[in-house]
């Protein structure tokens, strides 16, 4: 007999988990830089515009077929196109597997600083750059060593996402998430006070609210395209599987709406946060992103707050949970793909990805600078070249995987299963979708083709645009 497919218990329980796998590191720790670099407030503009245009049709587009074959990432290809598409869903499905094996160490880090802070601030305080290299085993006297801090935290961090998991999309996922989002709220808006009301933050603020025409570069239009379309968590079709779970009478466009909302004004905030806190600290010139920004650069900025260990405490705790809300998404997409296709049981499942994952992954926290381990990238700038291993992980998802599941799935909507259908499963609770022709001529050439752009450039510049 076939099992009864896991539904979602509520209405809300769904929006925040959705809203959870798109709000992640991705929303604190890039945005704020990219936003910047963009010309603050010209960024956030075109930032919006794009998540209007693309992110919420393509967001809609997954929610739909997720929901219309109730199935998992390969069988919904299979299901509404033809076993020759499914491929797509094996993309989504290895991109998932690959950015977790990552993900989940980096939120091993995140976890590791809450204590760091809570525990020895000074030492973070003194020497920034010291600590963080000294997790991941380089240490003052030019040695090297397993590091084996960083791995202990990144377990503890893979296991908490187990127990989610294991406890299924209603008991797990969604009790998870319906503290975990409002807690990320709370902590960012406690955030946000303390850094807009530090002396001299006005400068940044006003920064993130100027139009500069003059920043506004092909590049930075490339860069929101590449931004949106990772922190919407859009192209590893976690949202096919979330779609999967939403119940026949469910508004997909409401939905759609409030998770895209969500995520871009948390992204939004965090710039709010982060911006104006390095204008007022270190000045302007240092606003950052990326993990180097995040574990060393902010630890500046935490000093010279007061009560900047406390605020610090906080802004891990955003980060963890971020982190945590995204990844559990990540897993319940394989978890749900592998126990549907082979039949398999729960539990075992996800404790046996959970380890290979957390395997993996210590080659990444290991390869940064403990090991020299390299991959092999190409690309037309620069040729052949052996970036570390653990930016070669990071190449294929954000330079590849992504973008070609993502191309898949527009493609698959658009061509192969037709726009016709989604709509008809859009306006399945019977509400219209008055922009149903927009939405055609968008997944059909204007979202095929941005990502085709955004895949071009990082395979011929090798600029890492997600
Ligand atoms: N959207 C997440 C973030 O902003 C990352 C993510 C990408 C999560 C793809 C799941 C799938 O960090």
């Amino acid at each position: 007999m076939e099992k009864k497919r896991a539904q979602w218990g509520s209405k809300l329980g769904f929006i925040l988990a959705a809203a959870g796998s798109a709000v992640g590191l991705g929303n604190i720790w890039k945005f704020p830089g990219r936003a910047y670099e963009g010309g603050g407030g010209t960024f956030l503009l075109i930032y919006i515009f794009i998540v209007l245009f693309l992110g919420f049709p393509l967001l809609l587009t997954e929610l739909s077929i997720g929901r219309a074959s109730q199935s998992n990432i390969v069988g919904t290809f299979k299901q509404l196109g033809h076993k020759r598409a499914s491929w797509i869903g094996w993309i989504g499905v290895l991109g998932a597997f690959i950015i977790t094996c990552y993900y989940s160490h980096v939120g091993g880090w995140v976890l590791r600083y809450v204590f760091g802070y809570a525990l020895d601030g000074p030492a973070i305080f003194s020497d920034s750059t010291g600590y963080f290299l000294n997790m991941l085993g380089s240490h003052p006297d030019g040695t090297v060593s397993i590091p084996w801090v960083a791995l202990l935290f990144a377990a503890c961090f893979l296991l908490l996402n187990a127990v989610v998991i294991i406890n299924g999309v209603e008991g797990g996922i969604e009790k998870f998430n319906k503290i975990g989002m409002p807690s990320l709220f709370v902590l960012l808006i406690i955030l946000l006070i303390r850094s807009v009301t530090l002396e001299g933050s006005a400068a940044g603020v006003s920064y993130m609210l100027t139009l500069d025409w003059k920043a506004f570069t092909f590049s930075t239009f490339l860069s929101a395209l590449g931004q949106a379309f990772y922190s919407l968590s859009i192209g590893m079709a976690i949202m096919i599987t979330y779609g999967s779970y939403l119940s026949q009478d469910e508004d997909l466009i409401s939905n759609t709406s409030v998770v895209c909302v969500m995520d871009t004004l948390v992204a939004v905030l965090a710039g709010f946060i982060i911006v104006p806190a390095v204008f007022a600290t270190l000045g302007n010139e240092h606003v950052g992103k990326g993990g180097s920004f995040a574990f060393i650069s902010l630890a500046k900025v935490f000093e010279q707050m007061p009560g900047g260990r406390f605020f610090g405490i906080l802004f891990y705790l955003l980060l963890l949970f971020a982190a945590l809300t995204s990844c559990v998404s990540l897993i319940e997409s394989i978890v749900a793909f592998l126990t549907e296709h082979f039949s398999w049981q729960r539990k075992t499942t996800t404790i046996v990805l959970c380890l290979i994952m957390f395997l993996i992954g210590c080659l990444y926290t290991c390869s940064q600078v403990a090991v020299p381990l390299k991959g092999i990238w190409f690309d037309a700038a620069n040729g052949v070249t052996h970036p570390p291993f653990c930016d070669f992980l990071e190449y294929l998802t954000d330079r590849i995987m992504i973008p070609v599941c993502a191309l898949g799935s527009c493609i698959f909507v658009g061509w192969v299963w037709k726009p016709e259908n989604a709509i008809a499963e859009i306006e399945r609770s019977g509400k219209r979708f008055r922009l149903a022709n927009v939405y055609s001529i968008l997944i059909k050439y204007i979202a095929p083709l941005a990502i085709m752009m955004i895949l071009l450039m990082s395979l011929t510049t090798g600029i890492t645009l997600s």
